[in-house]
């Protein structure tokens, strides 16, 4: 049966694939932010993860204004990323695992969650930044994905309890798949930022990093939060934090924290890496 060995929460900053293509990681901006992974990077290389599960948002790259579903799963045989204007260079193709996007499908709408099915899909710095930062040396196939995208963009958004819910149900379906997989659930994006606005560069240091605590104990405190009240407290793209709640939710009902880290500022946000194992 597949397992899920573990879940990561890391901010998807455009600016971090750019580093990372420029070989910055030992600049004196980025050296910090960069060896916070190390740990993280060495745990992936003893567990060997076969599958990751990418909950991320995409920011208008493969869905824009006018046609966007709340939460919509690849079911394609690999992903590519294409130009979204940040500069970030066009990677080699990303590995899918159709049989079990379709498993996750079905299995998510048996328990009454209804996800856009997308054979074809475009995946954004959301998706692409944190399988570069997390598998650096990326061999092909290692590591076959399944990206899982969360409407932060077009009001209304989905609210956090019900990300949390879909988690759950995520987890279940996973660990329902028949093959023995190593399965590991990334959610990408936050922590607090806003980019535009009257508010553009807030960033809340306090509030995440009692997200960043709460989330591995109490995650159900966060999921009590209305949209409206994360964007208060965190932005207009702090919202992103639902990414890293329906991860949470599919970890089960207890869980350890192996890494927990936070940097500030990665260009305009408080950035975020969690790195979570399933308690025994
Ligand atoms: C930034 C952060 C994001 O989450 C994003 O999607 C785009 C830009 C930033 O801080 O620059
Ligand atoms: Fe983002």
């Amino acid at each position: 049966m597949a397992r899920i060995v573990g879940g990561i929460g890391t901010s998807h900053i455009p600016a971090i694939g750019l580093a990372m293509a420029r070989k910055q990681w030992n600049e004196p901006y980025w050296k910090p932010f960069f060896d916070a992974y190390a740990p993280v990077r060495a745990w992936l290389e003893q567990v060997r993860p076969t599958v990751a599960i990418v909950i991320y948002n995409d920011h208008g790259l493969n869905f824009f204004l006018d046609k966007m579903p709340a939460f919509a799963i690849g079911a394609a045989a690999e992903y590519r990323n294409a130009d979204e204007g940040w500069g970030l260079p066009t990677l080699t193709p990303f590995p899918g695992d159709a049989a079990l996007s379709w498993h996750l499908i079905e299995s998510l709408a048996a328990a009454d969650f209804d996800l856009t099915t997308c054979q074809e899909m475009l995946v954004d710095h959301g998706f692409v930044v944190p399988m570069q930062l997390l598998w650096p040396d990326r061999e092909p196939g290692l590591v076959r994905t399944v990206p899982i995208h969360v409407n932060t963009v077009q009001h209304p958004l989905p609210s956090p309890a019900r990300c949390l819910r879909l988690g759950e149900a995520l987890g279940r379906a996973i660990e329902s798949w028949p093959h023995d997989e190593r399965v590991v659930v990334l959610g990408t994006g936050g922590l607090s930022h806003q980019l535009d606005g009257q508010r553009a560069g807030f960033i809340n240091k306090p509030f995440d990093l009692f997200c960043l605590e709460k989330i591995v104990d109490e995650p159900e405190l966060l999921a009590r939060y209305s949209i409206r009240q994360l964007i208060e407290l965190a932005g207009t793209q702090g919202p992103e934090l639902i990414q890293w709640l329906m991860m949470r939710g599919a970890l089960g009902p207890a869980v350890r924290a192996l890494e927990s880290n936070y940097h500030v500022p990665i260009s305009n946000t408080g950035s975020g890496l969690l790195l979570l194992e399933k308690a025994a």
